[in-house]
């Protein structure tokens, strides 16, 4: 599993917590260093309807950010009303939610790219069909994944209870990112790097400060880039992705990274180390 494909597999602990966020500023570090990624959100709910269309927020904002060419119908094969879960909202519109049509277009833009980034909707056991939820996607689409907790009272409990069941499933887990939409100063804040860094050996790749004002829009685009660059080892997360294959960096901005990292102190160095997760689950 997760040998075949470059890739990751963008999930959260709830919705809300900055899976779009660390999704597009990823998709744009990545082009920014010359690969082209390709993105998908298989399923959005809550699109709104703009000249007869429903508008995908989050995947028109993943398509803007990574500068992908593919229509949104084929970014987003499912544009549902509702805001709710996708199998809620599908059943509420009469539309009937196919994952073989889920992975043709997975396939399809895999194929066209390097390295591709899908967003879940929701947390992992978001249900999408009567019989599938996220997990079952995860498996199909055969990435790892990349665990987006908001930071806080709660999200040891959250975050654990995830990763645990993602073990449960032996579905292989990059790391985990911590962010903070709301602006959490308080002591659980401070404390919920190294409490999970006792719980779990699941890398933590990253810790995104809130920025009040953020928006997935456009005119958010450069500053939701800068700060994805600046507090997510994204450099960590190509060198783990590239054990599936070779990726070819582009070498003039490796140099001007290399000058700047050597002023970073401190960052997270990255080490696959799935061992621990798998004899949990074994
Ligand atoms: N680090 C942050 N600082 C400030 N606001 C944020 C941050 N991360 C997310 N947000 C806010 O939270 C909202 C939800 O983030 P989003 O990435 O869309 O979450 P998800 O995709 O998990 O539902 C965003 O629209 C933005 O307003
Ligand atoms: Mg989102």
């Amino acid at each position: 599993m997760a040998g075949e494909r470059k890739g990751l597999f963008i999930t959260g602990t709830d919705t809300g917590v900055g899976k779009t966020l660390v999704t597009a500023g990823l998709a744009r570090c990545l082009r920014d260093r010359g690969f082209a990624p390709g993105v998908i959100k298989p399923v959005e709910t809550g699109c709104a309807l703009r000249n007869g269309k429903r508008i995908p927020r989050d995947g028109s904002f993943l398509k803007h950010m990574a500068g992908a060419t593919e229509p949104i119908e084929e970014i987003v094969p499912y544009r549902l009303a509702a805001p709710l879960a996708p199998q809620v909202a599908a059943e509420r519109e009469g539309v009937r939610i196919q994952t073989r049509r889920l992975q043709s277009a997975f396939r399809a833009i895999s194929s066209r790219h390097p390295f591709i980034l899908v967003e879940g909707a929701g947390g992992i056991l978001v249900p999408v069909t009567r019989r599938t939820t996220m997990v079952d996607l995860m498996k199909q689409f055969e990435l790892p994944v990349l665990l987006v907790s908001r930071i806080g009272l709660g999200t040891l409990n959250h975050t654990l209870l995830t990763l645990y069941y993602l073990a449960q499933h032996r579905i292989p887990v990059a790391g985990v990112v911590l962010n903070d939409p709301d602006g959490c100063r308080d002591l659980s804040a401070r404390s919920n790097p190294a409490t999970l860094e006792q719980w779990t050996s699941v890398p933590l790749l990253g810790n995104i400060p809130c920025h009040k004002g953020t928006r997935m829009t456009r005119g958010c685009a450069d500053e939701i880039a800068r700060r994805v660059d600046r507090y997510v080892d994204v450099d960590g997360i190509i060198r783990r992705m590239s054990r599936f294959g070779p990726l070819v960096p582009n070498e003039a901005f490796h140099r001007k990274r290399l000058e700047e990292l050597k002023d970073l102190k401190g960052k997270i160095d990255i080490q696959v180390d799935l061992k621990r997760s798998r004899r949990r689950s074994g």
